[in-house]
């Protein structure tokens, strides 16, 4: 079992591949993200709704000297999940255990983790819809009653054993809300969805990544640069690092707008900022499939990438756009993707209107900002 103080607990990274921009962390951002977080709620900008509910749970728990409720937040790859359990911790002046469902193989695994806690600790669980389920059972009693059954020694002699353990917050993550089970759901005092952020958020997190990175950026780069990262900050941290080494090469150091436009020109980001692998996820289902529908197997047995790479990574933020719809018979390119690639637009009722997609973005019915549990 995997688990970390304060690295990213049992998360693989990506290889890189032909979709270097894509939200999902790769190698590289292991060792920047850990410098670029922000950590405390002050530097983290957007997800105002968040920030404010959470704002208040922290300050309540901190007042009654209580640890704060679990909380379970969810969302695309890259928006801030990680960063805001850590922000969460670091609020409350706790310490914070990192783990992730996968790492955490056995029961046992988990109840020697809780065990280990000290009062008022995060214990911060990633992907946690890939817990197995033996696992997830052990958590229920820990988030309800702080205690764990344990069984002491083998066979016959075997004896159940109730251990009470000191009163802990569980902060989750996850990208597939839809894939979490009813009873863990329920045992969340609250769950918050993050969001794509707005160009003036990403613009925040921009000048002040640039600022921690020590690099000087015009402020018209930093517009070129937010609107290109796809609603999402570690694609802007990303985006600003390759552009920085641009302007390093080709240019005094400076980030000015020319260079900036350059350098995302040479790594095909367009200017809705999709890379080269989101155009021929689409191009695939516009060419070879005719527009669709098509099973995401058979999508992604055609452009050779994972199944779920292609639904948690590249599909949220073309279902946003309204370049792509999920429906029972499979994936359909929108309109807008057809006008987008300059490709000719079928007669209407061919391509369904895509501007319902937004609804099926967490392939769930949406979440209360915060539901009480
Ligand atoms: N609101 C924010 N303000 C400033 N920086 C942010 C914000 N949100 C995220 N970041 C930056 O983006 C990077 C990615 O964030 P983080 O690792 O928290 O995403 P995540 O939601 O946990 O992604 P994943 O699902 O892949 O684990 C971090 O390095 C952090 O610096
Ligand atoms: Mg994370």
């Amino acid at each position: 079992m995997a688990t970390s103080r304060d690295g990213e607990g049992g998360r693989r990274p990506r290889p890189e591949r032909s979709g270097p921009l894509a939200p999902a962390p790769t190698v590289e951002d292991f060792g920047v993200e850990t410098t670029l977080r922000p950590r405390r709620l002050d530097q983290y900008f957007g997800q105002e709704a968040v920030k404010r509910n959470l704002d208040i749970a922290i300050r309540a728990a901190k007042a009654r000297e209580e640890p704060l409720d679990h909380v379970l937040f969810h969302g695309p790859p890259g928006l801030g999940k990680t960063t805001l359990a850590m922000i969460v911790a670091a609020e409350m002046g706790v310490s914070i255990r990192i783990t992730s469902g996968p790492a955490i193989e056995r029961s046992g695994d988990l109840a020697s983790l809780l065990t280990s806690l000290q009062s008022g600790d995060v214990l911060f669980i990633d992907e946690i819809h890939r817990l197995p389920l033996a696992v997830e059972e052990v958590l229920y009693p820990a988030m309800e009653d702080f205690s764990v059954d344990i069984i002491l020694g083998k066979g016959p002699k075997a004896r159940d054993v109730r251990l009470r353990l000191n009163r802990f917050t569980l902060i989750g993550a996850t990208t597939r809300f839809a894939l979490i089970s009813q009873p863990l759901r329920d045992r969340f005092g609250a769950a918050y969805r993050l969001d794509f952020y707005d160009e003036e958020a990403l613009g925040r997190i921009l000048r002040r990544s640039a600022t921690v990175l020590g690099c000087t950026i015009e402020d018209a780069a930093v517009v070129e640069v937010a609107r290109r990262s796809r609603g999402t900050a570690r694609v802007a941290n990303r985006l600003l690092r390759r552009v920085r080494d641009y302007a390093d090469v080709e240019g005094d150091g400076t980030i000015t707008l020319d260079l900036a436009r350059a350098a995302l020109e040479r790594l095909e980001i367009d200017e809705l900022g999709l890379d080269a692998m989101d155009r021929e996820l689409l191009r695939a289902i516009i060419e070879r499939f005719n527009g669709g529908p098509v099973g995401l197997d058979t999508l992604a047995a055609a452009i050779s990438e994972e199944p779920d790479t292609i639904m948690d990574v590249y599909e949220p933020y073309l279902l946003k756009l309204g370049f792509l719809q999920r429906t029972p018979r499979g994936r359909i390119a929108g309109r807008l993707a057809y006008v987008h690639l300059g490709l000719e637009v079928p007669a209407p009722s061919v391509v369904p209107v895509a501007s319902t997609a937004q609804a099926s973005l967490f392939d769930a019915p949406p979440a209360p900002e915060a539901s009480a549990g």
